[in-house]
């Protein structure tokens, strides 16, 4: 099974992300769930990040609080997307596992300072804090890194949280220019892709049929984060993103990309943490990620389904 770190501000969909890992076990290793700041504080992301593990019935999980601010700006949060608790939808107990007195970013540095070279890939679902302080603050890690497969960015579909930004990036983009120049090969999911996994009434019915808990709080998350998406983009069903870096590391193929430069806007107030996608190939730069614009939506809701089910 491949090792991964999830990286996380749940979030339904990083709810539903961390959901499709621990029903994957023959596919995917799960060394820790790491909290960062961002749809909501990090007192609300490390918290619901072990209620869903709890859900999954992962009480042993190692679940880590990391960083609670962007490195140089003011934490954006996204309660008008997401509710109060980050996880609004389904009423929800309070978890009992314990989080781990590690603090995250040490964590990263220690797993990839103990794993064997390019055996751990890195999957952000939220802003980028914590990878980008690792990187910092750790330089030797980051050549050990085998892949970063994340949520964010825009293209064509450019901004959800500015006109020209998506929030992940838009959150800390100084960490986004961090982790973009890194060197680490990337796989990124913008919204360009996620607004094309739309959950449907179909979809979300046939979540609430599979008859197990984790069926049904997929279903109840999706009916409230939905009226949100659905308002505002006028579409049948809301985007579900995150879960389209864990789709990508099980059936790689539901995807289509390019290999492209992308760099980050840190410095304009207008654009700032504009994901900048030389889709046409019109700089010399050289390609930096794997810039994903495509997926088979009745395949990875397929996917997404059979995993849940398992649960
Ligand atoms: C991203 O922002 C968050 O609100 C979601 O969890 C997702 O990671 C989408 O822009
Ligand atoms: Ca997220």
């Amino acid at each position: 099974a491949r090792k991964i770190i999830i990286d996380t501000d749940p979030g339904q969909d990083d709810a539903v992300a961390i959901l499709l890992a621990l029903a994957s076990p023959a596919e995917i290793d799960v060394l820790g769930i790491t909290a960062v700041a961002g749809n909501v504080p990090l007192a609300l992301t490390q918290k619901n990040a072990r209620i869903i593990c709890e859900l999954a019935g992962k009480r042993d999980m190692p679940v880590f609080a990391g960083c609670d601010r962007p490195m140089r700006r003011k934490l954006v949060t996204a309660e008008h997307v997401h509710g109060k608790t980050g996880l609004d939808g389904p009423q929800m107990a309070d978890p009992t596992m314990p989080l781990q007195d590690q603090h995250a970013v040490d964590f990263i540095i220690e797993t990839l300072r103990r794993e064997a070279p390019h055996s751990v890939t890195l999957c952000p679902l939220g802003p980028l804090t914590n990878i980008a302080t690792a990187f910092e603050r750790a330089p030797d890690i980051v050549g050990r890194v085998q892949q970063i497969v994340l949520m964010g960015g825009a293209y064509f579909e450019v901004g959800n949280i500015t006109p020209a930004a998506e929030f992940n990036i838009y959150v800390d983009p100084e960490a986004a220019a961090i982790v973009f120049g890194s060197g680490v090969p990337l796989v990124v999911m913008p919204l360009d892709v996620t607004h094309k996994a739309l959950t449907t009434r179909a979809r979300v019915e046939a979540f609430r049929a599979l008859g197990n808990e984790a069926g049904r709080m997929v279903a109840e998350w999706t009916d409230f984060f939905e009226r949100f998406d659905m308002q505002k983009y006028g579409c049948d069903g809301a985007p579900l993103h995150d879960p389209c870096v864990i789709a990508y590391l099980l059936r790689p193929e539901l995807f289509t990309g390019r290999h492209i430069n992308v760099e980050i806007e840190t410095q304009s107030e207008l654009t700032l943490g504009m994901t900048v996608a030389d889709w046409w190939g019109v700089t010399k730069r050289p390609a930096n990620a794997l810039f994903v614009g495509a997926v088979d939506a009745d395949g990875f809701y397929a996917l997404l389904t059979e995993r849940i089910a398992r649960l």
